[in-house]
């Protein structure tokens, strides 16, 4: 495992500004997953509301609730003993004006484990995260791209108005935000918000000059193969393998090859079924 013992919290990362040592962001959704991404050392857990679209198998990531949002943090916050671990405020829980951004923001440090919470938007949603900072709630910002406003976009696509993607980033700094997010931005603009503004950048999508970088968990273990952005690189074919495994497990089934004789009990009692031969 990279990067020691030490938690990770908002300070932090905060402080972690332009180091040469880039910061490691990944998602996660459930205990499994979340395990084996903070076992191997990275410095950010954000349980994404892209979940509606590579855990639930939809279309995009509008139809995410709350309650959904909170179940998943709370099985993956239960594994990450080190990692930072960030919740995203899904579509209408912050927009609504800040009375009620806050509250929901609350419920994913008070029910369910969040450390932080992540919410998309720049100057159009900078006063709702003030509020929620001012109460103390650690917020990461997400400017470029955001996918809940794949509507007023006309879908994913790489947002260059250069101007108004500074003024965004600019925006969520000055609200409050320890960290942002800069998604689908070309690598140029990206460098120039990094240098503007005095937090980290997390790119996805944005190149190589932020001050770290972020992956949907399921595009770089090839777990979900529907989409296939230019930006994603896939470090393992986890979906092959996971053919290949079920199907072995029924070939041997269908034969007789399994059970075999040590996956049986004996007639006599044994104390725990899941280890007793
Ligand atoms: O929902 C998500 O997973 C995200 C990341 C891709 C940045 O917002």
């Amino acid at each position: 495992m990279d990067g020691g013992a030490q938690r990770i919290t908002s300070p932090v990362l905060r402080e972690r500004k332009g180091d040469a040592r880039k910061i490691v962001c990944l998602t996660a959704y459930d205990f499994p997953f979340a395990e084996i991404v903070d076992q191997a050392g990275v410095d950010v857990v954000l349980v994404g509301d892209s979940l509606g679209v590579v855990v639930q198998g939809q279309e995009n990531t509008l139809t995410v609730t709350m309650d959904e949002m909170l179940y998943h943090t709370r099985i993956a916050a239960r594994a990450v003993k080190r990692a930072l671990v960030v919740a995203d405020m899904p579509f209408l829980s912050y927009q609504c004006g800040p009375d009620k951004a806050v509250e929901n923001a609350g419920r994913f440090l008070k029910e369910a484990g969040a450390a932080a919470v992540k919410l998309e938007g720049g100057r159009n949603i900078a006063a709702t995260l003030e509020a929620i900072v001012r109460i103390d709630i650690p917020v990461m910002g997400h400017v470029g791209l955001t996918p809940q406003s794949i509507h007023r976009m006309g879908g994913y696509k790489v947002q260059r108005e250069r101007k108004r993607l500074v003024a965004d980033a600019r925006a969520v700094e000055a609200a409050g935000a320890f960290a942002v997010i800069l998604e689908g931005i070309p690598a140029e603009i990206a460098g120039e918000i990094t240098d503007a503004v005095s937090i980290p950048t997390i790119g996805i999508g944005a190149g190589a000059h932020c001050d770290g970088q972020i992956l949907v968990l399921h595009d770089l273990l090839g777990l979900c193969t529907r989409f296939s952005p230019k930006f994603v690189k896939r470090y393992a074919d986890l979906g092959r393998l996971a053919r290949e495994a079920v199907g072995a497990y029924a070939e041997d089934v269908r034969a007789g090859k399994f059970p075999e004789s040590q996956h049986a009990f004996s007639a006599a009692p044994k104390a725990n079924h899941r280890t007793a031969s």
